[in-house]
């Protein structure tokens, strides 16, 4: 794994010889860190890849003195949503409306999930 992304913004690429096949990218401001994206090629999903880059994610943040962990996700999006509640993650509000969306069952718009995970009693 390697990190190309200073000052603010912080990321993490998982790499199969000279392929990337996942990343992360994250933002720190002040205590609060957020996961702005988390994305693995999708012939290599199912590996745990994703599992291993957001473990990074925090173990990075708690290294750098996160006290609150952040991040937005699609309500659709249930593989990502299972995969951060494994890790600590759990629901703090919802953003009504807030993604564009092509399913015939929604309206033009689905929600986002923000999910949250603190890290001052760890
Ligand atoms: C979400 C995503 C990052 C998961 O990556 P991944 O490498 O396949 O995930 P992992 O193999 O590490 O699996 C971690 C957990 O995710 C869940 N998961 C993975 N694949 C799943 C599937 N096909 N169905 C349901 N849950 C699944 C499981 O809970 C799994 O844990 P487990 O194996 O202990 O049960 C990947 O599907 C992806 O890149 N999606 C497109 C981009 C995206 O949606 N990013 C999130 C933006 S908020």
């Amino acid at each position: 794994m390697q990190s190309c992304l200073a000052g603010r913004y912080f990321n993490l690429a998982a790499f199969d010889d000279e392929r990337m096949v996942g990343f992360y990218i994250g933002e720190k401001a002040g205590p609060d860190f957020t996961l702005m994206d988390i994305c693995v090629a999708p012939d290599c999903q199912g590996q745990g890849i994703a599992k291993q880059l957001l473990a990074e994610f925090i173990a990075y943040s708690k290294q750098h003195n996160a006290e609150n962990l952040f991040l937005e996700v699609r309500e659709t999006n249930v593989r990502a949503i299972k995969l951060y509640e494994l890790a600590g993650f759990s629901e703090m509000s919802v953003r009504k409306n807030y993604y564009p969306s092509d399913d015939p069952n929604k309206n033009g718009f689905e929600d986002a999930i923000l999910m949250g995970m603190t890290l001052l009693f760890a």
